[in-house]
């Protein structure tokens, strides 16, 4: 009788298996940017690694430049598990109800990418990826992009340039706050319709990283670039958390290796992605650029650091302390 049991079992489990045995677990990664771009390339990265690292026991879908999904509705998507894979900037975590993650975007707060590295890489970046969870999202690593360049069709060399100007901004209430402070008009928009709007002049300008400026053609139709480097711009590479855990053990390991080396692939191109697509820009002469002599730029720390201390309530004093702890940087300098 027993026997018959386990036979049974066996068979029943066989008959179960085949689910995960033919057919490979696909996993459909959206983006916003194009595929020149370090996120575009690392996301390759996974694919090449994952579908290798399993045995094409996996097959990852890559689509960029939101072609599945927006900004915004990656998010819901990736939570209702429609996608299984996101890397979206940090900055778009705050519509979720996680506004700490919109410590990255406070001005000057990384002096470097090493410092920024000590922090993403740190306790603090752990602890930030564990209020994704109740949320039905695991983080897997801190994907770099880079510093920010503003570009607009006036030249914006001093604070009380931005009066009055429409700028773009990603969907970060620190962002918002930022340009409040410089009397600009600040507009969240989704990335996917910031070409349009500046070319019809909906907004004037909006900050971004050389890389993203370069590939979205945001040069072509805007007259000015300020080196301005005043905040930075990276991501999470989340995963749905349902989808994850659901993983065969072995699967999910195989996943975590990939991740883990797409993720030092992207920090190590990023860099030099951004340099190059800034020379460029520079190389087709659509944009004046403007280079902030270190008087001018140590006028727009002064004149933006105070942002910091409004935006403590809504972030943590302690988790903005515990960056300046990281990096070195303070309230006042
Ligand atoms: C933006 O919205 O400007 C960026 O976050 C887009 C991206 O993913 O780099």
């Amino acid at each position: 009788m027993r026997g018959i049991l386990v036979a049974a079992a066996v068979l029943l489990s066989l008959a179960l298996a085949p689910a995960y045995a033919d057919e490979p677990i696909v996993i459909k990664f959206s983006h916003v940017v194009a595929p020149d771009t370090p996120k575009g390339k690392a996301a390759e990265k996974f694919k090449e690694l994952a579908e290798e690292r399993t045995h094409a026991r996996v097959k990852v879908e890559i689509y960029p430049n939101s072609q599945l999904y927006k900004d915004k509705e990656e998010l819901e998507a990736l939570q209702l598990g429609a996608v299984q894979m996101l890397a979206p900037s940090v900055s778009k975590f705050g519509p979720l109800g996680i506004k700490e993650f919109e410590v990255f975007d406070l001005p000057f707060i990384f002096p470097s990418v090493e410092a920024l590295r000590k922090v993403s890489d740190g306790p603090i970046g752990k602890e930030l990826f564990k209020k994704l969870e109740p949320k039905g999202i695991i983080g897997l690593g801190y994907w770099d992009n880079g510093f920010s360049v503003i570009t607009s069709n006036k030249p914006l060399r001093t604070l009380a340039d931005f009066k009055g100007m429409k700028m773009r901004i990603q969907s970060s209430k620190v962002l918002e706050a930022t340009y409040r402070h410089l009397g600009a008009l600040p507009q969240v928009m989704a990335f996917s319709e910031v070409y349009q709007a500046l070319q019809t002049g909906v907004v004037d300008g909006g900050e971004n990283t050389p890389s993203n400026v370069y590939t979205q053609k945001f040069h072509e139709v805007q007259k000015y670039l300020t080196v301005s480097e005043h905040t930075y711009i990276g991501y999470a590479l989340i995963v749905n958390k349902k989808f994850w855990e659901g993983l065969p053990a072995d699967i999910r390991g195989e996943l975590e290796s990939a991740a883990k080396d797409a993720t030092s692939y992207c920090n190590s191109i990023a860099e030099q992605e951004n340099a190059d697509a800034m020379a460029k820009i520079k190389a087709s002469g659509t944009v004046e650029f403007i280079t902030l002599t270190p008087e001018q730029k140590a006028e727009w720390r002064k004149g933006l650091l105070p942002v910091h201390a409004e935006m403590a309530p809504r972030i943590g004093k302690e988790l903005i302390e515990a960056i300046y702890k990281e990096t070195g940087v303070t309230a006042t300098q």
